[in-house]
């Protein structure tokens, strides 16, 4: 996997419309009052700004950007204002997307040096957001082509930014990109032993340990279901374990989990290619959770933590799993397979029994579990399913200080009706096709015992199928801001 590119980062204390440097990045509010630098350089400027509001060219509007070139009254060679919004809603995920939007428009040509001067009145949550977003816009998702739409500037330059919060947003930016490029590689490029490796390569460089189940492995530590739906590919499955171990050491850890099938073409019961075609996406569970143990190592947050990945790829020949076969879980349960397409579930029944041989205090999966998740929620917001409404609040609280949306799904119990098997414990589907997202959580449930565990079906925020003004399409890199802000919350 090439290196990914991201731009050098520096902060200083002094403004930055006076800098010469390629481009000046200031933010206007849709009261379309300038404010900060804004307002210094309408002042320097003549009153470019004012006449421009004037003109209405300018708007304030979220994630508008416009460009001006060579303006009079400074050395920037041109300005870039970025529309931030009503002032009193900026929140992170404005901060972040703000950010974001300006450098993936600066980043259609080359560019030296970027100066960012638009934080002022920003909480430090809402700063580390948007230099996180700086160094995410940039980096496109076009990896095969040779002409690259967009390149990330060489160095940025964000001004009245403490350092420590500068760096976190680097920090955490650089374990985005990295979930982002994971779920942008083609599935012929990553596949469960490639992912497995780039994985033992990341906790090398970070001190992360890392232990890798191959098939003999999994058979020896009956992982029946994860195997299963492995078997109809010429990719064998792995398993990933790595572990952080930043508290006290008889600390129990907290647990992320993540859905890696590295392609789901639905297996025997085959998706349709509309439904395919960004299947290589079903891994982006599984790349948050590595990225995630990237960040909160190289942070040195104070807890211990296990990150699992369960690495499939969902194929159909001789020997793929079959509609009617009963499957043993490594917990002992056995489930009916009625749709070889539900197999996120089934991956995850035997990884969540495995993280919970480590004893953790709480369990947290990403998995793009569900379509139905996306027909209720949209695609930008996760649906939060948990057996602990208290430790559900901490997350979907981290997740709304990192600016990712999650909504709570109820679990009722009489949901897990529809999952009764007349042959075996457990069916992996239900009758119908109604609330599937809350039948897939329910049906994770049987897996986790007692332990307080959040399930975050990202099938919806995981890809973006067109881009936005903030990002190009591809991986989002989703999950990875709730997952760091949830462990610098924990244990607590
Ligand atoms: N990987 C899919 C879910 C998905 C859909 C992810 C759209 C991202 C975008 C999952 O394995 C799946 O196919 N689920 C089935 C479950 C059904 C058979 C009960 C679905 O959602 O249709
Ligand atoms: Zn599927
Ligand atoms: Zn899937």
């Amino acid at each position: 996997m090439v290196p990914i590119d991201m731009p050098r980062l520096t902060v200083t204390h002094e403004g930055l419309v006076q800098r010469p440097v390629d481009a000046l990045v200031i933010g206007l509010y849709s009261d379309r009052k300038p404010s900060g630098a804004a307002e210094a350089f309408d002042q320097a400027s003549g009153g470019l700004l004012s006449q421009l509001l004037d003109a209405k060219e300018l708007t304030g509007k979220r994630y508008e950007t416009t460009l001006l070139l060579a303006p009079p009254g400074v050395r920037a060679r041109c300005v870039l204002v970025v529309g931030l919004g009503p002032r009193d809603e900026l929140d992170s995920a404005v901060a972040f997307r703000a950010a974001s939007a300006a450098v993936r428009t600066l980043g259609a040509r080359p560019r030296t040096q970027v100066a960012f001067d638009l934080a002022g009145g920003w909480s430090e949550e809402q700063m580390e957001a948007g230099v996180c977003g700086s160094l995410v816009g940039g980096t496109g998702s076009d990896l095969y082509r040779a002409q690259k739409k967009r390149t990330p500037p060489a160095e940025l330059l964000w001004s009245g930014i403490p350092s420590e919060v500068a760096q976190r947003g680097q920090t955490v930016a650089r374990a985005v990109n990295l979930a982002r490029r994971l779920v942008d590689e083609p599935p012929s490029e990553l596949y469960p032993e490639r992912f497995a490796a780039i994985a033992q390569h990341v906790a090398e460089s970070c001190g992360l340990a890392c232990d890798v189940w191959d098939v003999p492995r999994l058979e020896a530590e009956r992982c029946g279901a994860l195997l299963a739906v492995g078997r109809g590919s010429a990719r064998p499955p792995r398993l990933v374990i790595l572990r952080y171990w930043g508290g006290a050491p008889d600390e129990a850890p907290l647990a992320l989990v993540g859905k890696g099938v590295t392609f789901d073409s639905g297996g025997l019961s085959l998706k349709p290619t509309d439904g395919m075609k960004t299947m290589k996406c079903d891994m982006a569970g599984a790349a948050a959770v590595l990225a995630a143990l990237q960040a909160i190592a190289q942070l040195r947050l104070p807890l211990n933590v296990i990150g699992l990945c369960g690495l499939v790829e969902n194929m159909v020949s001789g020997s793929s799993y079959k509609l009617g076969d009963v499957l043993r879980a490594r917990s002992g349960k056995t489930i009916e397979v009625l749709n070889t397409d539900a197999e996120g579930r089934l991956v995850l029944a035997d990884v969540l029994d495995v993280a919970r041989q480590d004893q953790p205090s709480r369990i947290v999966d990403l998995a793009t579990l569900t379509g139905a998740c996306v027909v209720a929620l949209g695609t930008d917001v996760a649906g939060l399913m948990t057996n602990n409404p208290p430790f559900g609040t901490q997350v979907q609280q981290a997740a709304q200080t990192a600016g990712e949306a999650v909504w709570p799904l109820p679990m009722f119990p009489q949901f897990s009706e529809q999952l009764q098997s007349d042959v075996a414990d457990l069916k992996n589907v239900g009758e119908g096709r109604w609330g599937g997202a809350i039948l897939a959580a329910k049906f994770l449930e049987e897996f986790v015992g007692s332990t307080p565990w959040v399930h975050l079906d990202i099938a919806g925020p995981a890809f973006l199928e067109s881009a936005k003004p903030w990002l190009d399409a591809g991986g989002t890199g989703f999950g990875v801001r709730t997952l760091v802000e949830l462990a610098r919350r924990l244990p607590g």
